[in-house]
């Protein structure tokens, strides 16, 4: 079955001493959690500290972003094996504010998840219609252009180490959480597009995460929905005790 991960995105919050600080609250809030992942992406600066914290625990470390070149003259830029060496195992790829605010698209996060896993790095790999597609009925094609696109060339061998987030646009951090349903639709659409891509033992066992205003009011309800393996979470996992109160929710 598939193990429910509850993951944090920090974007640009938490210096290195907050994030201590966090990890010192939130890591005992969450001690006796044994069924579920929990993922932690802080940024760049604050990865070796929080991967130093969570020494002794379960605690997944994952980047925001990566670079797909293992080295090169790309200014401000990160390459896979030195955010392994700052202690991450996972890393965001494709979130929405990379693709619409920093001009990725969909080759370019392709590139990337390739290299992720070449490097032996488990992607989170997001897409998520705008608003404007879901009014126009597009919502569909969105996503199956962005999951064919994006996962391009990766093998049956290594699909297995891939997980999906699903992130409407218009959900993000906006306090619209799509409702159960409106997501539940969208994840069995997407794991449809496993079956077809990959084949329906990868599309069993793939994750797929809900992320767009999740808080603990709405975990419950989110997490009840079949085809949803979890969730990622921006603004409500930057109190360790509003995301610990997600990771714990009954
Ligand atoms: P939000 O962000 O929870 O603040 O909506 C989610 C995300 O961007 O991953």
């Amino acid at each position: 079955m598939r193990q429910p991960l509850y993951a944090a995105n920090w974007k640009m919050f938490k210096t290195q001493a907050e994030t201590a600080r966090y990890l010192d609250e939130f890591l005992p809030a969450v001690r006796e959690i044994r069924d579920r992942e929990i993922m932690i992406a802080p940024p760049f600066g604050s990865l070796m500290i929080a991967a130093q914290k969570a020494e002794g625990s379960s605690l997944i470390i994952a980047a925001q972003n990566m670079h797909f070149e293992s080295s090169g003259a790309f200014t401000g830029e990160m390459s896979a094996a030195m955010i392994q060496e700052l202690g991450c195992s996972a890393v965001i790829l494709g979130h929405s504010e990379r693709r619409h605010i920093f001009g990725e698209d969909d080759e370019l996060i392709n590139r990337k998840i390739l290299a992720a896993l070449d490097a032996g790095l488990m992607p989170v790999f997001c897409i998520g219609e705008k608003i404007e597609q879901r009014e126009a009925s597009q919502t569909s094609e969105v996503l199956r252009r962005q999951i064919e696109a994006g996962l391009k060339d990766i093998t049956v061998e290594r699909a297995d180490d891939l997980v999906i987030a699903y992130e409407p646009v218009w959900a993000i951090g906006t306090g619209k959480t799509a409702t159960p349903e409106i997501a539940q639709e969208a994840h069995f659409f997407i794991r449809g597009l496993i079956v077809d891509i990959f084949n329906a033992q990868i599309a069993q066992n793939m994750r797929i995460l809900y992320g767009g205003s999740v808080k603990p009011a709405n975990i419950s309800e989110l997490m009840s929905q079949p085809d949803l393996d979890g969730v990622l979470v921006g603004g409500a996992s930057l109190d360790p005790q509003s995301f610990a109160a997600i990771v714990n929710h009954s």
